[in-house]
């Protein structure tokens, strides 16, 4: 196995890259919130390349990413709320879920049979100028194998799919670090899908309307695709709200854990190297957002019994950190 395909995210590469996809194959890129593995949004065999790649099931739809608002009026209608949103937060961390446009030219295999498709403009340099030169939009799970924990880093990419990807596009680490908030404006309700750094509240102010949070990790009624209870899943079972760390695990901090007992060290502080990281020292939920993904594969890796995950609160992207974990420690489905 070679690394040639991780490449530096300058203007020759990514001209490469569009050409690349022009040939219906996939390229990492790296957006704000997670890295994405991109494809022709119009290319049915280049979106079919992506599901084997991620061994993701295809029935679970896929965000087209586009330019700006022009590009995505062409996959689906926006109605009023779609404008509010869009002027407010794009380029951002939002995905947009709305009624198919007429004659929307979007991989029928990319929307997984639903007449309503998910449309996001990323806030990324490199991510606009990938699309813009491709001309098309991108359809864009996020760069890992199905199931495990979202990829932050071109490394974290690499680890995953390796040479499944034809190039990774790489610009070090992802500033927001959880995926985009996703928002179902198709309906009677505006729904919030999956939490992000874009919170309920931002978007009630913007909407100036009520807005609800479908969390799936405590709602029995039948879920959207992709929301299933267990995702982003480690190795290592995690153990939540922890107050104390047991005999054998591994502990995510989340600010001081100056009086944190340990069964095996007494403090956790005396823990061995390795064995803790801590998402933000000083508890700022940004911070911790950034590094959630790339401290659960480093603890992952760890190989403890299982990692013991102080509380994290409840508020701003706190609402996104929480559903990740809760669902990562969901048990599996048979
Ligand atoms: O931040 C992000 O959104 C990242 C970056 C790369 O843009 N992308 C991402 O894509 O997280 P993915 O495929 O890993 O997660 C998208 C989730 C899936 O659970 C999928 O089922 C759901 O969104 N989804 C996508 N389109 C949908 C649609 N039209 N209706 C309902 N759910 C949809
Ligand atoms: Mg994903």
């Amino acid at each position: 196995m070679t690394l040639s395909n991780l490449v530096p995210a300058n203007a020759e590469m990514i001209g490469r890259a569009a050409e690349l996809i022009r040939k219906g194959l996939l390229v990492a890129m790296p957006t704000e919130t997670v890295y994405g593995l991109a494809a022709n949004a119009y290319d049915d065999r280049a979106v079919a390349r992506i599901y084997t790649a991620k061994g993701r099931p295809s029935f679970n739809p896929l965000i087209s990413h586009v330019s700006g608002k022009d590009m995505a009026m062409e996959l689906v209608e926006f109605n009023a709320w779609a404008h509010r949103l869009a002027d407010s937060f794009w380029p951002g961390p939002l995905t947009m879920i709305l009624p198919k446009a007429k004659d929307c030219p979007l991989s029928q295999l990319a929307l997984a049979g639903l007449n309503t498709p998910s449309v996001r403009c990323p806030d990324h340099p490199i991510a606009l100028a990938l699309i813009e030169a491709c001309g098309v939009p991108l359809v864009a799970p996020s760069a890992n194998l199905s199931n495990t924990v979202s990829p932050t880093t071109p490394a974290a990419v690499f680890e995953s799919l390796g040479d499944k990807v034809d190039l990774i596009l790489s610009a070090g680490k992802t500033e927001v670090g959880v995926e985009s908030t996703i928002v179902d404006l198709s309906g009677e309700y505006v729904t919030v899908l999956r939490p992000g750094a874009i919170t309920v509240e931002m978007l009630e102010d913007v909407l100036e309307t009520k807005v609800y949070y479908k969390n799936p990790a405590t709602d029995n009624s039948p879920t959207a695709p992709g929301q299933l209870k267990r995702h982003y899943a480690t190795q290592t079972p995690l153990r939540l709200n922890a107050v104390d760390v047991k005999k054998g695990e591994a502990l995510l901090a989340f600010g001081r854990i100056t009086f944190m007992a340990s069964e095996e060290y007494g403090a956790a502080k005396d823990m061995p190297e390795g064995t803790v990281l801590n998402l933000s020292l000083i508890g700022d939920l940004e911070e911790a957002a950034s590094n959630l993904f790339s401290y659960l594969n480093a603890l992952d890796k760890v190989k403890a019994m299982s990692i013991a995950v102080m509380p994290i609160p409840n508020t701003g992207v706190g609402v996104a950190i929480n559903d990740r974990l809760t669902r990562a420690a969901a048990p599996k489905e048979q």
